[in-house]
């Protein structure tokens, strides 16, 4: 079963944020491919970004800083208060979207990128937002994920236990059949836990909106 609003308010308000402060380097990785080019002068306005499962906005804040318009959409209230409190702290603009991605319906044909990092809902409405992600974007937008590889099930990590929650590159590949994808690929990487280094497998999608297609 997945945690419920209340659950991660509580863990923004009062618990172990520790993973919210800074940007996970393999989202960086991606999302420094897909961003506008500095070098090509500020964009304005900027072209839009979608967060989805945003928590306390450690991407949504990158992202407002690298060029892009970002709407962060989170069931929980105090995580979108963080990320609001942040972004005036660092002046930058964002819009905040408060709503459960099981029903939540961006709109279509908008937004150059949407990204989605580690937020691990049940298949079926994991399928059902994906494809309502895929529709968000505009023709040659990105659609970047990154979340927990399936081989980090049982291993103490923090995570999922219920295995169908967890993303497999083979996985996400399939619940996005109109989207060309460029990478799709487990990626082993270092997690710092309290008990030291930690050794950890990501699922790491990086999708386009064909230009000719529905
Ligand atoms: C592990 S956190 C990841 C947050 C952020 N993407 C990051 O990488 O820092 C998972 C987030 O997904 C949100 N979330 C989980 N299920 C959700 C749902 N059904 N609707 C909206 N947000 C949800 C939680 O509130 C939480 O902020």
């Amino acid at each position: 079963m997945t945690h419920s609003a209340e659950y991660w308010n509580r863990r923004y308000t009062h618990g172990d944020i520790g993973w919210t402060l800074a940007p996970h380097p393999l989202a960086v990785a991606e999302l420094a491919l897909v961003s506008p080019d500095p070098a090509a002068g500020p964009a304005a306005p900027g072209p839009r970004a979608l967060d989805l499962g945003a928590g306390a906005g450690r991407h949504t804040l990158w992202l407002a800083h690298h060029g892009w318009r970002v709407t962060a959409v989170d069931f929980s209230a105090a995580a979108l208060q963080r990320t609001r409190r942040q972004a005036a702290a660092e002046e930058v603009e964002v819009t905040t979207v408060l709503a459960d991605l099981a029903s939540y319906e961006p709109p279509q044909d908008t937004f150059g990128l949407a990204l989605i990092t580690y937020v691990h809902i049940e298949p079926p409405q994991r399928a059902a937002l994906l494809a309502r992600a895929a529709k968000a974007l505009t023709r040659g937008g990105r659609l970047v994920i990154v979340g927990h590889h399936l081989d980090n099930l049982g291993t103490g990590l923090e995570g999922p236990s219920d295995p169908e929650r967890m993303y497999t590159p083979e996985r996400l590949r399939a619940e996005l059949p109109d989207l060309r994808i460029e990478r799709a690929a487990r990626v082993p990487h270092t997690v710092t836990t309290e008990t030291g280094e930690r050794e950890a497998y990501a699922t790491v999608i990086r999708a386009s909106r064909p230009a000719n297609t529905g």
